[in-house]
């Protein structure tokens, strides 16, 4: 059984998919612990379910690897073999990154390499685009630069406003995650392999 720590920063609908989804007997892998960088609403979701979480906040450290650290520490209580950053609004620190790669994974609003960052959505609307889509990749060092694992194309419409166009990505995320986990628990698909 694949052990799955994941992190958020906001409403957690993609970690309640995944929950949703681990909660079922064949399902290969298991939520063990869920952490955020803030008082993030999706937590509830973690008590909802009876998932241990925690919360690093960012604000109460003084730099990015003083906050990591601490991240670090948090998780390592779990052994997690996969991190999964769902929504999670940071960038983690190199040493975080390397302590766990390739074995972290994120979801992302837009089809990488196109519209990286924390305004997926938003830069593909003002690019004027006809369509967008989801992908999720193995975190690296760098911002949403890691291999792709899964992605899926979405069409943006005429009256899309971010948010419209946003949550009609999200169900895509939520598929492919959860998609991905189960092929990752599995074996079906190999992170060292990863492209
Ligand atoms: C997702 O689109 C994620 O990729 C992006 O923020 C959204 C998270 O939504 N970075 P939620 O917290 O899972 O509801």
């Amino acid at each position: 059984m694949l052990t799955v720590a994941v992190l958020i920063s906001g409403a957690g609908s993609n970690l309640r998919a995944l929950l949703e989804a681990a909660r079922h007997p064949d399902f290969p892998a298991r939520v063990v612990v869920v952490g955020a960088d803030r008082e993030a609403d999706g937590l509830a979701h973690a008590e909802e379910f009876g998932i241990p979480s925690f919360t690093v906040p960012w604000h109460e450290h003084e730099s990015r690897e003083a906050w990591g650290e601490e991240l670090g520490r948090q998780l390592a209580v779990w052994t997690p073999d996969l991190v999964v950053l769902s929504g999670l609004m940071r960038l983690l620190p190199s040493s975080l990154v390397a302590a766990y790669a390739p074995r972290i994974i994120n979801t992302h609003p837009a089809y990488l390499p196109e519209f990286p960052g924390a305004h997926g959505v938003r830069d593909a609307l003002a690019a004027g685009v006809r369509e967008t889509g989801a992908s999720v990749i193995v975190v690296d060092d760098g911002v949403d630069t890691g291999p792709v694992l899964a992605q899926e194309r979405v069409p943006i419409r005429a009256d899309d406003t971010e948010h419209t166009l946003h949550e009609r990505i999200k169900p895509v995320e939520r598929r492919l995650l959860i998609d991905v986990v189960r092929r990752i628990a599995t074996g079906d698909l190999s992170l060292t392999s990863a492209p």
